[in-house]
């Protein structure tokens, strides 16, 4: 049962020739979590092509940081099925060492800034990484704020500049997947925008996203797919602009 969790004890998956629907550059397939007995993500599927943003959406307690933090191949929730692959990669056999190394960043909902350490300092340790990303020129040409704050300590910045250097800790890295956690959660409506902004820029260079947002029309607006999860499994798949003609769906899954 917990094979999965071993990537040592895997038997090598099939080559890279022989994922199907080549199109996918995230290819979940009916992925199943569970924290300890409790069965959380219930055979979760979906895809996303390269340099697309994805919408997750539902309500509280849906299930998306878990399907998340599952992608990331974090121990908690445990992957027990199922399969996920990044750019012909079986994350589903990896540790999420290994599935960080393999291009997930994901950026939590608390962001994680490290205490003690500046701005320039969370940047430059994120590049330490193997594959490194952005050099720190290109991070603060899209994030003037932390170029003005460089020398400021991560932890003393606001809660809208601290989600912003969470972001650009994870272009600093090697990336071909970035994981929103709620990127707008607690942030004063201009500093909703200025990230939306920034993402609407992280957008124009094609980078993969996954994007959960309880503000669903922000996320929507930015996104150019959408899935809906209750109770952790797929409720809708469509287009972003699917969920926003479709007034009867946003009502029964997201309240709005
Ligand atoms: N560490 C945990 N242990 C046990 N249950 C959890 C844990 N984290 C979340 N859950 C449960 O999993 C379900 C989905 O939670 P979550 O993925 O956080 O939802 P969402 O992000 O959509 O609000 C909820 O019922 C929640 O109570
Ligand atoms: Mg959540």
């Amino acid at each position: 049962m917990n094979a999965i969790a071993n990537p040592t004890t895997m038997q090598p998956g099939p080559a890279k020739a022989a994922s199907p629907s080549s199109a996918a550059f995230l290819s979940v397939r009916d992925i199943h979590a569970y924290y300890g007995e409790s069965y959380i993500v219930q055979g979760v599927s979906f895809e996303i092509r390269h340099g697309e943003i994805l919408a997750l959406l539902g309500r509280n307690g849906a299930g998306k940081t878990s399907t998340l933090r599952a992608i990331a191949r974090l121990d908690d929730p445990a992957l027990q099925a199922g399969e996920i692959w990044l750019d012909g990669q079986p994350l589903h056999q990896m540790r999420a060492f290994q599935a960080a190394r393999a291009g997930i960043q994901l950026v939590p909902e608390d962001r994680r800034i490290i205490q003690g350490l500046t701005v320039e300092e969370n940047l430059t340790l994120a590049q330490v990484a193997p594959g490194r990303g952005w050099e720190l020129d290109r991070i603060y040409g899209h994030f003037p704020r932390l170029a003005e704050r460089r020398r400021q300590e991560g932890t003393t910045l606001s809660g809208g500049e601290q989600q912003m250097l969470a972001i650009a800790r994870a272009l600093a890295r090697d990336l071909k997947l970035l994981l929103l956690d709620e990127p707008y959660e607690g942030l004063a409506p201009v500093i909703v925008h200025e990230i939306e902004g920034i993402l609407n820029e992280i957008k124009t260079l094609g980078i993969t996203t996954i994007i959960v947002e309880q503000n669903a029309v922000a996320a929507l607006k930015l996104a150019d797919r959408a899935v809906i999860l209750d109770t952790g499994e797929v409720a809708f798949t469509g287009t972003a602009q699917d969920v926003l003609d479709n007034a009867e769906l946003r009502q029964e899954y997201l309240a709005i």
